[in-house]
């Protein structure tokens, strides 16, 4: 399937703002995510059967940022986010998932008090 770029400003988000801060981010910015569990970002994404999802993000601590993808409300697995050398430093994290047809929430969840790493966008 042809991809397509979700970005991470335009999706709803929890506890947390766009930035843009930190060069190289696609878009117009970038979600900082408060320090804090339960912060989240939401991305709506059409759906198209197995497929895989990308998450761009940047984490410049040397800790990594786990977070627990869910997608539809069914928890998929947790993503760590290691570190990537700097907060203008992006990188992708990619997972496997089957997406309904129609629109799908796929949202990244902190599940640690340091909140999610910076994320740029998603590309399914
Ligand atoms: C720094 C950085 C932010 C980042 C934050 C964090 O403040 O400038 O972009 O989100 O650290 O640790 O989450």
């Amino acid at each position: 399937a042809a991809s397509v770029v979700y970005e991470a400003e335009s999706a709803a988000i929890g506890n947390g703002v766009v930035e843009s801060n930190h060069a190289g981010f696609s878009g117009t910015g970038f979600v900082n995510s408060a320090n804090a569990a339960g912060a989240y970002v939401e991305f709506t994404v059409t759906g198209a059967g197995d497929t895989n999802l990308a998450f761009r993000y940047a984490n410049g601590t040397t800790i990594a940022r786990p977070a627990t993808l869910t997608v539809n409300g069914s928890t998929i697995e947790t993503l760590q986010f290691a570190g990537t050398g700097a907060w203008t430093t992006w990188d992708n994290e990619t997972v496997a998932a089957v997406l309904a047809q129609g629109a799908n929430s796929v949202r990244l969840t902190a599940t640690t008090a340091a909140g999610l790493p910076n994320v740029d966008a998603l590309t399914e």
